[in-house]
């Protein structure tokens, strides 16, 4: 049986052109980019052109992009660097929200759709005078573009910074962060296609950031800790195909999405898009089927070889109902039965109609079950 992965949000497969890209320095190119000897020098000219392809993809000056082990650690760097209150999104993915809950952050809430509300934020900027806003661009769970129009003056007229978590829209989306006005942003190489465990953090120029790890002085003392040049090559070259296909992807992702959604819509009764009416990215698609235990569905769905996450994939296993989806206002009921489609470049047609097929037979027979235990209750 052929599995079908409609889980992309969570991670993506390495493209071949990208692994090519990182064989060389897996084997015969083995060399540290901190000695001063050539063996070195060619690790550390491998390091810097990825850092211009990385730099490419937002429109950032190669000198303001660092080298992390992921966006895990570049969003907690910000957050650690943020020298005063902060301000953060109500749909923040947990390598934000953990950290600023840390400090005693102010989280905003979301609309129903999932939307940031800018009121909320000019209030929150004038109550609590932050050091640093947080935001997500693209939310993991549901997809929903965050309107940004206008925030970044907003922000800094209030004398705060900001950053934006960027992992699940480069690619997607176009990100610029000259036109976004950031003043740092988050990045990682497994969503794009890329290795896992190699992200990337900008840095405004200007901006003296406080290193979260300090030892060797490695990224202009900004970051700390021998390269992993495989991993930093392999993501040069995932940024720079990204950045080539970002029409092509909207264009094949957009159509199957769209043919799921409705598809669903069709074939199944009672669910509820969350996020709906609100720009999403054209990957991800997030849907209640109220009444029912979304792990239950995304077990079944696993039995029939077919891969979707419960919440985020970081919170799944763990039988809690979602943050995300609790900000958006919805019932602990609701967000409890919130299943995750994300699509990549390998789904096809063929597999959206097999995924709602067995999707609507796991629903009705788990409605089914639910209707008879009910009946024998009373
Ligand atoms: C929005 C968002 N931010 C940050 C991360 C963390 O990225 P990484 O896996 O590179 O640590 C993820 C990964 O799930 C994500 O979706």
């Amino acid at each position: 049986m052929k599995r079908i992965y409609l889980d992309y949000n969570a991670t993506t497969p390495l493209n071949p052109e990208v692994l090519e890209s990182m064989l060389p320095w897996l084997r015969e190119s083995f060399g540290n980019p901190s000695s001063a000897h050539a063996s070195g020098r060619c690790a550390a000219a491998a390091v810097d052109r990825s850092r211009v392809q990385v730099a490419e993809l937002i429109d950032a000056n190669a000198d303001e992009i660092i080298f992390t082990s992921g966006a895990t650690e570049a969003n907690n760097t910000i957050i650690a660097h943020a020298d005063g209150k902060i301000v953060a999104g109500g749909g923040e993915h947990s390598s934000v929200y953990e950290p600023a809950l840390a400090t005693g952050a102010v989280f905003l809430p979301l609309t129903r759709n999932g939307q940031l509300l800018q009121d909320a934020l000019k209030k929150a900027l004038e109550q609590h005078s932050p050091a640093l806003v947080s935001l997500i661009l693209a939310n993991n769970e549901t997809g929903v573009i965050t309107n940004l129009d206008g925030v970044a003056k907003i922000v800094h007229d209030a004398g705060a910074l900001l950053h934006l978590d960027a992992v699940q829209a480069v690619g997607k989306i176009p990100v610029n962060v000259q036109e976004l006005n950031a003043d740092f942003l988050s990045l990682s190489a497994h969503k794009i296609y890329g290795p896992k465990g190699v992200g990337a953090l900008f840095v405004r120029r200007g901006i003296k950031l406080t290193p979260l790890i300090r030892g060797g002085g490695q990224e202009g003392n900004r970051r700390s800790g021998t390269h992993n040049v495989p991993a930093i090559v392999g993501m040069g070259v995932a940024c720079t195909i990204a950045r080539r296909k970002i029409d092509q992807y909207k264009e094949h992702c957009s159509a199957l999405l769209e043919h799921l959604e409705n598809q669903i819509l069709k074939k199944i009764p009672d669910v509820t898009i969350n996020g709906a009416n609100e720009p999403r990215v054209s990957n991800t698609l997030n849907v209640s089927f109220t009444g029912l235990d979304a792990g239950l569905i995304a077990t079944r769905l696993d039995m029939a070889g077919i891969e979707v996450s419960v919440g985020s994939a970081c919170s799944s296993g763990r039988n809690s109902s979602s943050r995300v989806l609790e900000a958006m206002g919805l019932s602990r009921h609701e967000s409890l039965g919130a299943i995750r489609f994300s699509l990549g470049w390998d789904n096809d047609a063929a597999m959206i109609d097999e995924t709602v097929s067995k999707l609507a037979e796991i629903v009705e027979t788990l409605r089914h079950a639910d209707q008879a235990a009910n009946v024998i209750k009373f």
